[in-house]
């Protein structure tokens, strides 16, 4: 065990990691963000061009990433810095940790309101208050929510306290737990929905709206918005996937598979989410598909308002959809949290805090966002959306463009062969010319066309 383990822990096993990778992962990115945007961008064509972004640039980015982490052992920052040392190139590739702990800060800024909402539909849900609701009156209820400044900031502060709770309590203990508990239970409930969606809701088209492809609805902005959510969704580009790397046991396990177990799932998630909601968006004329950040919290009350137990499943909905979250949030401020400890700057418990307190200020300009500072918007977008649209587009792609170029055209042949084995054979011929070649390219492509229109 070195330095850094001893400072910020190690997993149990090599599950413990996949657990908590996959717990990054999945989260209000799968459940909200996806059907959301999809809805936006105009469906099957969207969703054909995320799938292909995950499996281009986002899988063998990650495998880029997770090995970063294990290589460097240490919190994004110092393992780039280390790792820049060991293979004789400049320090400014330190700058990819830095820029990933602003992203960090940003996102998780956000986040928490959004999950904040969750919290609060527990309890909406719990108390019977969507029983037999009608597409409209679910409709109000949500607006209802965001006018309401003191419910947002209420729950937005305590999603952020629970999150800072686990981050305090060190990564290790009683994350790997929680998960294991938490995704398949998760999975289950949204086999029940799909299961309420295929028989009380409208499938065909639901399912024709996300699969069927029409390349006309596709402008190069949602090209950019599919690369930005393969970033998301995969909790790329900004380090979180670095530091859990970096907690990864000695024992040596295969970074691809692993990472590709990670993948599936974690788009299996998402289409499963998808199948859930759209049926019932187009069973219930009052609401749109581009409905926007509104999607998943105005179409599944209707559901759970009309089925049996309906009270229940939906408090244990909303309330898997807040764990999910949490299990994302962690790994979020985690990475920043273990460059404060490492250096020295400050105990665990104090950089949490005085982080996790920094988090949550930023968060009040989402809260306002939704209703006194709606008007104010910068490029037709409120606060809430420039946030989403610079951490998400630019910042998170940007990161995972350095790591690619890192690790494709600079990083020392010899560290790569220790951490992954032989690369000139294998899956990992392949997944080397991508990452040195085709993501690069993607990426770059993507960002021009997307600036010039
Ligand atoms: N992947 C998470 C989700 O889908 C969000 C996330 C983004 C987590 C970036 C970590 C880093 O909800």
């Amino acid at each position: 065990m070195n330095i850094q383990q001893k400072v910020n822990g190690v997993w149990g096993s090599r599950w413990v990691f996949i657990l908590a990778a996959t717990g990054s992962a999945v989260g209000l990115g799968n459940i909200w963000k996806f059907p959301y945007i999809t809805g936006e961008n105009g469906g099957g064509a969207f969703v054909l061009v995320y799938l292909a972004c995950i499996a281009l640039i986002g899988v063998p980015i990650m495998i880029a990433e997770v090995m970063l982490g294990r290589r460097g052992r240490m919190s994004p920052i110092n393992s780039m810095l280390l790792l820049a040392r060991e293979s004789n190139t400049s320090r400014w590739w330190g700058s990819v940790g830095w820029l990933g702990s602003l992203a960090g800060i940003l996102i998780l800024s956000f986040y928490s309101v959004i999950a904040g909402w969750a919290l609060q539909y527990m309890s909406l849900s719990a108390s019977g208050e969507f029983y037999q609701i009608s597409g409209e009156a679910s409709g109000a209820t949500f607006s209802g929510l965001l006018a309401d400044v003191e419910s947002l900031v209420t729950w937005h502060t305590v999603f952020m306290a629970l999150t800072l709770l686990i981050v305090m309590a060190g990564v290790v203990k009683g994350l790997g737990k929680a998960i294991s508990v938490i995704m398949p239970l998760l999975l289950v409930l949204l086999l029940v929905m799909l299961g309420y969606s295929i028989a009380e809701g409208n499938f065909a088209e639901g399912w024709n709206f996300l699969f069927a492809f029409d390349a006309s609805k596709l402008e190069w902005n949602s090209v950019l918005v599919a690369l930005g959510h393969a970033f998301f969704t995969l909790s790329l580009g900004m380090g979180a996937i670095m530091a859990y790397g970096s907690y990864m046991p000695e024992e040596k396990v295969s970074i691809g598979n692993t990472v590709i177990i990670i993948a599936m799932l974690d788009t299996l998630i998402a289409l499963i989410a998808g199948l859930v909601i759209f049926p019932i968006v187009f069973a219930n004329p009052s609401i749109e598909p581009g409905a926007g950040p509104g999607l998943l919290f105005v179409s599944l009350p209707i559901a759970f308002g009309n089925m049996a137990g309906g009270q229940l499943f939906g408090f244990m909905f909303f309330a898997l959809v807040a764990l999910a979250a949490l299990s994302s949030a962690i790994s979020i401020i985690e990475p920043t949290v273990a460059w404060l400890v490492e250096s020295r700057i400050a105990s665990r418990i104090k950089a949490t805090l005085g982080l996790g307190f920094t988090i949550w200020f930023v968060g009040l300009g989402t809260v306002l966002s939704f209703n006194h500072w709606a008007d104010y918007t910068l490029f037709d977008k409120t606060f809430f959306d420039s946030l989403d649209y610079l951490t998400a587009n630019i910042m998170l792609p940007l990161g995972g463009l350095l790591m690619a170029l890192f690790v494709g055209w600079f990083m020392n042949t010899k560290a790569i062969v220790e951490e992954l084995g032989p690369i000139d054979q294998g899956g990992y011929k392949y997944w080397l010319r991508i990452l040195r070649y085709v993501s690069p390219v993607l990426l770059a492509i993507v960002f021009v066309m997307s600036l010039i229109g």
